[in-house]
């Protein structure tokens, strides 16, 4: 698969088997995240590998319980964006099971010591990179924002450290349902001075 190619195809994914990746498998993607740019070189971030199933659903209760509190807050619309993502969110709570981290096999944490200055440009592109790789091995991938919600006791059990925040989850796993729909506005040249 040419680079083009995989950037194209790689699509953010929402719906997992179960099926175990390899250690050598979860490895090469970190390694892949980990050859990433970063500013000066720092290399900023550190990674809490999650194939533990307990600890997955318990990261999810956390930020499900987040969520629950927020949609039904005063202020939902501004926090959310539109009725419309309340509404999503609401029917997504609904169903009762793993719908932050969708059942994928593999969550990954991405933690970085706090105030590190470049680290969610360094670890956005070490994201970029792992997705791409996963992708070409047929693995599918999602970033996962909405980690940032979970309780940081929750996050301080699989982990993280005091001195440390986090910048994003990502999941990682096999899928039949990775040829989503693209949606993107390609007119974002805003201007082009020759
Ligand atoms: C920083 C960041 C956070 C994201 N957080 C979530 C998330 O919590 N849950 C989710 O389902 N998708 C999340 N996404 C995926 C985006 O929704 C997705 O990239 C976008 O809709 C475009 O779709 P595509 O990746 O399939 O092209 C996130 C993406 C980024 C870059």
């Amino acid at each position: 698969m040419s680079i083009l190619d995989m950037i194209r195809s790689r699509r953010s994914v929402r719906s997992y088997k179960p099926d175990f990746l390899t250690d050598k498998q979860i490895k090469a993607i970190l390694e892949a995240g980990m050859m990433a740019p970063s500013a000066h070189n720092h290399q900023p971030w550190n990674f809490i590998v999650i194939t533990n199933r307990d600890a997955i659903n318990g990261l999810s209760a956390s930020v499900q319980g987040y969520l629950l509190e927020k949609v039904s807050g005063e202020n939902a619309i501004a926090d959310f964006g539109s009725e419309e993502r309340v509404e999503r969110v609401k029917k997504r709570l609904e169903l009762k099971e793993d719908t932050v981290f969708y059942g994928a096999p593999c969550v990954v944490l991405v933690v970085v010591e706090k105030d590190s200055a470049y680290a969610p440009i360094d670890c956005g592109m070490a994201a970029e990179n792992m997705c791409l790789y996963a992708r070409e091995q047929g693995i599918a991938s999602c970033m996962i924002g909405y980690a940032c919600h979970a309780a940081r006791e929750e996050l301080i059990s699989v982990g993280m450290k005091e001195s440390q925040e986090l910048m994003f989850g990502m999941v990682f796993g096999y899928s039949d349902q990775m040829d989503g729909e693209v949606d993107r506005d390609f007119n974002k040249i805003q201007k082009w001075l020759k």
